[in-house]
């Protein structure tokens, strides 16, 4: 078999696993991975980079499970945290101080301190502010801090929705591009900071090559300028992530295409090429189960009601993201239907004016490339218990996050309350 989900006799397979026997065992609504996509995925961009030193660090955020840490680790991966609780996990996970860069727009002093005893391979700065914050954190360590300058390029970005084009003019993103030679001459006059790398990020799920190469030639001349300023300890080029992958009918991304663009920037410049995909490595790896629970039609309207709604798969109502919504056991027959959640809300839905399977209350539906910004932007809202996730590798599987139980809803509250006066 190939890795991933496919139809077989009716049924639909996580690899050698039927969906449907994963959703008996472990109940509904449930997130499943395929890891043989997951090492696919990272293995065809690795290999695409090929000659070029380059190191690709996974962006945390779009999964954060320890087993899909574990199992890019093995792979030889590096990440790319944005907080305190992702170094935890990435730690947790076995990856060493080197092996990770911390980017964000708002570090604390405790997250640099603590990114800095790891032994970081470098803090990607978004600030001048934070470069002071920085250099203290270090000079209480005794340490040189190594940084990257994350540039905001300010190109156009084609991403799907604005709240994830990140490198226009005037985003909170990054040191305004024109700014970047007086932050690096700041560099200079704090002791326990070193200018070692630039980095971008210019937005997410971006199909087309255009705004990278874009973005990289003025990274590029920015590169070349401050050499010529001196700065000659200028070792990484960090590209960020944004690797767009296939949710309807986008172009499917050219893997070879945007490696061999970044690879020239990384030559030309003799740098070390640094790479942040979170999306591109674990999306399309991933299925949410959801069981159908009722149906029922309203003005002229199919609803099909499912046990799934905003708070485990937020995407479809917070970016009107399409995903495709697949039947574990198609009945054949397809109507046109809104999917929608349980939780109050109109905007809760996972689809709108959909064809979809005539799938009957007790049926299992799956949807589709919920493997990134999936679980990790769940919620417990309408005190819902977040769903269990599952690792599929070949013809096993393993329950990896255990599904929320009740009392983990109220475990940090306190009903005695230890009333405190100032
Ligand atoms: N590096 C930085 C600095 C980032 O901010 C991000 C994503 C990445 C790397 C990884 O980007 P990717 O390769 O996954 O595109 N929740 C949204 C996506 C938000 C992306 C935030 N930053 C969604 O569900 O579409």
């Amino acid at each position: 078999f190939e890795p991933g989900f496919s139809s077989r006799d009716g049924e639909l397979y996580c690899d050698a696993v039927p969906a449907g026997h994963i959703a008996e065992a472990v109940g509904t609504p449930a997130y499943v991975y395929s890891a043989g996509v997951v090492r696919q995925q990272y293995r065809r961009l690795d290999a695409a980079l090929g000659g070029v030193p380059h190191r690709v660090h996974y962006s945390v955020k779009a999964n954060s499970n320890l087993a899909i840490l574990r199992l890019l680790q093995a792979e030889g991966a590096g990440v790319d945290i944005v907080s305190g609780g992702e170094l935890y996990r990435a730690r947790e996970a076995g990856f060493a101080g080197r092996d990770i860069v911390f980017s964000g727009v708002g570090k604390t002093a405790r997250e640099l301190d603590e990114a800095l005893a790891e032994g970081v391979l470098f803090v990607n700065v978004e600030s001048e502010g934070e470069l002071v914050v920085l250099d203290e954190v270090a000079r209480a360590r005794g340490m040189v801090a190594p940084v990257a300058l994350r540039v905001n390029p300010e190109v156009m970005v084609d991403s799907p929705h604005h709240y994830i084009r990140t490198g226009e003019k005037g985003h909170k993103f990054g040191i305004p591009y024109d700014d970047v030679r007086d932050a690096a001459r700041l560099t200079r006059s704090l002791p326990n900071v070193e200018l070692v790398g630039i980095d971008m990020h210019i937005g997410s799920q971006l199909s087309s090559f255009e705004p990278y190469a874009d973005a990289l030639e003025r990274v590029s001349a920015l590169v070349t300028q401050l050499r010529a300023d001196d700065f000659d300890r200028i070792r990484y080029l960090d590209v960020g992530g944004g690797l767009g992958v296939v949710y309807r009918d986008e172009p499917a991304t050219d893997v070879e295409r945007y490696a061999e663009g970044v690879a020239r920037a990384a030559r030309a410049l003799d740098v070390t090429l640094v790479l942040e995909p979170g999306r591109f490595l674990v999306a399309e790896a991933g299925l949410l189960l959801t069981k159908v629970l009722y149906r029922k039609r309203s003005g002229g309207k199919e609803y099909v009601i499912t046990d799934a709604g905003m708070n485990d798969l937020l995407r479809p109502s917070h970016y009107e993201a399409f995903h495709e919504i697949v039947a574990t056991r198609p009945r054949g027959h397809r109507v046109v239907a809104d999917v929608v959640g349980p939780v109050c809300e109109s905007g809760d839905f996972l689809a709108r004016n959909r064809v979809v399977d005539d799938a009957r209350p007790g049926d299992v539906l799956g949807i589709r490339t919920a493997g990134a910004y999936g679980f990790v932007m769940a919620s417990n809202y309408n005190s819902r218990p977040r769903p269990a996730e599952v690792l599929v590798d070949g013809d096993r599987y393993a329950v990896v996050t255990e599904r929320e139980r009740y009392e983990d809803l109220v475990r940090q509250e306190r009903a005695a309350l230890d009333w405190r006066t100032a």
